[in-house]
């Protein structure tokens, strides 16, 4: 299969002062044509900076992409000026985002029809008449009942899972070659939490668009995605598809995580879920050892000597930053 966007080597860190935050510290990443993803970790391990680097999108300064590259479509996107035209069209056309607030990305002063068919008619040089019909075609796969007499609304008017619709209707609204979802759903209630993430899984595989589902809930991403990136610490730790982790959890992180979640069809009475001990480490001080040792139950001598190991492969595609051959039945 082909890789729509792979990301080697990224590191961006902000000057603050108290020091350098090295939010993103070496990530590398695929996602193919198609393919579904799981971006996961706990909040402030990086995942939307990294997602934020992607687009160029990180505030310059504080923030700085210090190392690595972006190749989408054949070409390094880093190498483009972040406010220049190559970038503009990246972002409107060929990589959508969602954010966990939609009223941040909706402007409230502007009916919905006019954000929809703004873009279409810049990126896609539609007419006004043709874009206006395609966007009641978009609200109408997304499932906003009375597409047609609803578009004339403004934000507000809907419902924070109506608006997250409209969202995932904008973001397909140009056939982008990838979504990147950053946490689309955490603001809403467990049933319209699922409900959306059907319909992003549905609309994606029906448009072959590839997708990164940033979350810090693993028990979430579980039935959508196909392969799971875990992040620690501005790292990944493990890579895996997404089967293969839940039955093999490889790193002692991503086994803490799958036992502090609930999981899918199982009734909490059968398993009691614990909670990872201990907190994340400063992201401005940090170790040169394994990031995770202070809290990890599987650590050996050699975890205390040598730096944070890098990832190697365990299995098929199945990937884990660690020297404890952890093999944890779950
Ligand atoms: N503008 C900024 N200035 C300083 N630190 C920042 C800034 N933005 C993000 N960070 C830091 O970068 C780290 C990663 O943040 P983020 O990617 O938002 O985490 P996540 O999305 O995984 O919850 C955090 O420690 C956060 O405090
Ligand atoms: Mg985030």
């Amino acid at each position: 299969m082909s890789e729509v966007i792979r990301v080697e080597n990224l590191k961006t860190y902000f000057k603050t002062i108290r020091g350098t935050v090295k939010a993103v510290d070496g990530i590398s990443l695929h996602i193919d044509e198609g393919e579904i993803v799981g971006l996961v970790g706990e909040s402030g391990c990086g995942k939307s900076v990294t997602m934020l680097s992607v687009m160029q999108l990180i505030n310059v300064p504080p923030g700085k992409i210090v190392a690595g590259k972006v190749i989408f479509e054949g070409k390094n996107i880093l190498e483009y000026p972040s406010r220049g035209s190559e970038m503009s069209h990246i972002r409107g056309a060929k990589i959508a985002m969602i954010f966990q607030e939609p009223m941040t990305s909706l402007n409230p002063v502007l009916t919905i029809a006019r954000q929809l068919t703004e873009t279409l008619e810049i990126h896609l040089k539609m007419n006004p008449l043709d874009a206006r019909e395609r966007a009641i075609r978009l609200l109408s796969n997304v499932e906003i009942p009375n597409a047609k007499g609803r578009i004339d609304d403004y934000p507000h008017q809907f419902s924070g899972g109506m608006r997250q619709r409209v969202m995932i209707a904008m973001a397909l609204s140009c056939n982008p070659r990838m979504v990147i979802a950053d946490e689309p759903t955490t603001a809403l209630d467990v049933t319209t939490q699922a409900q959306l993430l059907e319909l992003m899984k549905e609309q994606v595989t029906a448009h072959h668009t590839s997708l990164i589902l940033v979350t810090h809930n693993l028990g979430v991403v579980a039935r959508y995605v196909e392969r799971i990136y875990v992040m620690y610490a501005g790292r990944v730790v493990e890579a895996s598809p997404s089967s293969e982790l839940f039955a093999r959890p490889r790193h002692p992180y991503t086994i803490g995580l799958l036992n502090s979640v609930p999981r899918l069809g199982e009734t909490r009475k059968k398993r009691k879920l614990v909670p990872i001990t201990g907190m994340p480490p400063n992201l401005i001080d940090m170790p040169t050892t394994c990031a995770f040792l202070p809290r990890c139950h599987h650590h050996i001598p050699v975890c205390e000597k040598e730096p944070w190991p890098i990832l190697r492969e365990v299995g098929k595609d199945h990937f884990v930053s660690c020297y404890a051959n952890v093999l944890e039945k779950t």
